[in-house]
């Protein structure tokens, strides 16, 4: 039988090595939220925050730039990254700063074996491929998520089956967002748009253009709205973030799933999507069976 001692010992070394180290690179906007989203959380440690070259967070602690507490953790910049990742050992990084950066990054960590969870958007189809190259190559882990929030996954995939039935009618996309985002259309803008000429495809109507409309303006979080226009009827299908803080639960739940995975994923892996579209069909097939006995 196992001494008190000996079952402390287990759960601490159990609690070691379920430890998560996270490493973020990109502290903006988004990127803070993510911070203290990590800094929360029971099963992860934030080990490294990295800046830009230039910037004046360079050598603060990550607390005082999030409201005047302390971390350990110090402030580096992404010139130094390759001797950041190796001090501090992160598991996986999550980068929210922009797209040179991120493709940058992404082969350094890449090259160290460290996952990594991609939120920066407005990369070209080149960069993706790119992500997706390495990820394969290095045999690390990358989750690529230019739309992070359970809501707007779920938007995609109702996007996705309302093409497919709905393939008479014409789509097109508004997108809304804060007057200084760089990239226009947004990064989810154009993956919603990827979606519907999925399902458009899949019941075989080819090279439909989706016409997407961008407003910049004011402080609006995000909003994205797939209009589906008939002859006779219109729907609408439409997402609204109110607060940074979904983008953090998203990225925290990209986290926990690509620790110690490799591969190159995207939200919809994360969120399991497939798995729950298959049981509802499974469902219905039963309610058919138990309607007919
Ligand atoms: N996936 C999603 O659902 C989602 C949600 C929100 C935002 N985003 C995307 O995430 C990115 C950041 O958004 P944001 O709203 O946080 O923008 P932001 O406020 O402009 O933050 C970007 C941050 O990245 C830092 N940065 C720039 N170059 C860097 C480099 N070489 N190395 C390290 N850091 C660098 C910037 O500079 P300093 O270091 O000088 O401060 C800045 O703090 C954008 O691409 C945005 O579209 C995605």
């Amino acid at each position: 039988m196992m001494s008190i001692l000996e079952i402390f010992l287990v759960s601490v070394k159990k609690e070691v090595i379920d430890l998560i180290k996270v490493g973020l690179i990109g502290l903006g906007k988004t990127g803070k939220y993510i911070a203290e989203g990590i800094l929360q959380q029971d099963n992860m440690e934030m080990v490294a925050a990295i800046c830009s070259p230039n910037s004046k967070k360079k050598g603060m602690n990550l607390g005082e730039l999030l409201g005047n507490f302390k971390t350990k953790v110090k402030i580096t910049t992404s010139d130094e990254l390759q001797a950041t990742i190796f001090k501090t050992k992160p598991d996986v990084v999550v980068d929210f700063s922009n797209p040179q950066a991120t493709i940058k990054n992404a082969v350094i960590l890449s090259k160290m074996k460290v996952n990594m969870v991609i939120g920066t958007t407005g990369f070209s189809k080149e960069d993706i491929d790119k992500l997706q190259t390495i990820s394969y190559k290095f045999k690390n882990g990358i989750v690529y998520a230019p739309n992070i929030t359970l809501g707007v996954n779920v938007i995609m995939l109702l996007s996705n089956i309302a093409a497919t039935i709905l393939n008479n009618y014409d789509f097109q996309i508004i997108e809304m967002h804060y007057k200084n985002k760089k990239d226009s259309p947004s990064g989810t803008a154009l993956k919603l748009s990827d979606e519907i000429e999925h399902g458009l495809q899949i019941s075989g109507v080819q090279n439909k253009p989706i016409p997407i409309s961008s407003v910049r303006a004011g402080g609006v979080v995000g909003k994205h709205k797939v209009l589906i226009i008939g002859d006779e009827d219109r729907i609408e299908i439409s997402h609204e973030s109110f607060s940074k803080k979904a983008f953090s639960l998203g990225a925290l739940n990209a986290v926990n799933y690509i620790y110690k995975k490799s591969g190159y994923y995207e939200m919809k892996d994360v969120l399991n999507l497939k798995k729950i579209l298959h049981e509802y069909i499974d469902n219905l097939d039963n309610e058919v069976l138990s309607s007919q006995i």
